[in-house]
């Protein structure tokens, strides 16, 4: 991997091929659970990796304030868009997970769809989670996804495409590397355009991620400071992992400001 421009970017053709294979109002079962969790609590949300808004639209609906915030213009556009058209208005800025600069202001910090994983580097996760401790009110809470580490041995390419206006999209994605021991793995995945039969445009993106074990990252959030850790395997509020598990939601809460004497 040499030309990190195209890690991770979420350039113009991969958002709107986002938006049309992961419009507002898909779910995988995770914008319930989000819901659900966040149900309990009060206050501003702030989702830093917020994409198209595919999450961050349904919570705004619902009542909550929402900050969201992506190193994509192309995808901060999209969710300025669909917030637009439903007349709701969110806090939509650029910005990085390593860029949350916030004291005691959320009630939660979210990151859905495992993208806390498009960060490489543990060291950087674990600067990264120490940043939205500290971003959380007492009380608040971090609700992270991840995907199992399933996810190291699925490495079969595959292809996908959209009917959009006239225009077909196309996404084909090829594993390049897997590290077992980093828990990384590196896909190329190919955006194009075609109209006509011709193609129009082509966008290639170096997918890269970091995996993590469930217990590593549940250790990573005791270290950072929370004081409570919950799991749920599949979108399924408290239901335990297991052997099948392929994706966990992790609630960690940081601990109420204990009382003055
Ligand atoms: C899979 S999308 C998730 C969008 C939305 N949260 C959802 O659940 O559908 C991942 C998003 O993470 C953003 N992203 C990539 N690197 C990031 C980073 N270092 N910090 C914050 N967001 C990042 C991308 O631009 C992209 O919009």
């Amino acid at each position: 991997m040499t030309d990190t421009s195209l890690v991770n970017r979420y350039r113009s053709l991969a958002a709107r091929v986002y938006q049309a294979d992961k419009p507002i109002g898909r779910s995988f079962g995770d914008v319930e659970l989000y819901s659900e969790l966040l149900r309990g609590t009060a206050g501003p949300i702030l989702e830093p990796a917020a994409g198209n808004g595919r999450v961050l639209i349904p919570l705004l609906a619902a009542g909550r304030e929402m900050v969201g915030t992506d190193p994509s213009e192309d995808m901060l556009d999209r969710c300025r868009a669909e917030c637009e058209s439903r007349g709701l208005a969110a806090a939509l800025s650029v910005g990085r997970f390593d860029t949350v600069d916030a004291e005691s202001e959320y009630a939660a910090v979210v990151i859905p769809a495992g993208s806390i994983q498009l960060v490489l580097d543990p060291a950087a996760t674990r600067e990264i989670v120490a940043g939205f401790f500290r971003a959380l009110r007492p009380g608040g809470r971090l609700i992270l996804d991840l995907d199992s580490l399933h996810a190291l041995a699925e490495t079969a390419p595959w292809a996908k495409s959209w009917q959009d206006g006239d225009d077909l999209l196309t996404l084909t994605a090829v594993s390049e590397s897997v590290d077992v021991v980093a828990q990384t793995t590196v896909a190329q995945l190919r955006y194009e355009r075609w109209r006509d039969g011709v193609l129009d445009t082509t966008e290639l993106e170096q997918f890269a991620l970091r995996l993590w074990g469930v217990n590593e990252m549940w250790l990573l959030l005791e270290a950072a400071g929370f004081a409570e850790v919950r799991i749920h395997a599949g979108y399924v509020r408290d239901a335990a992992i297991d052997a099948d598990t392929r994706v966990v939601t992790l609630e960690a809460v940081k601990r109420e400001a204990p009382l003055d004497h």
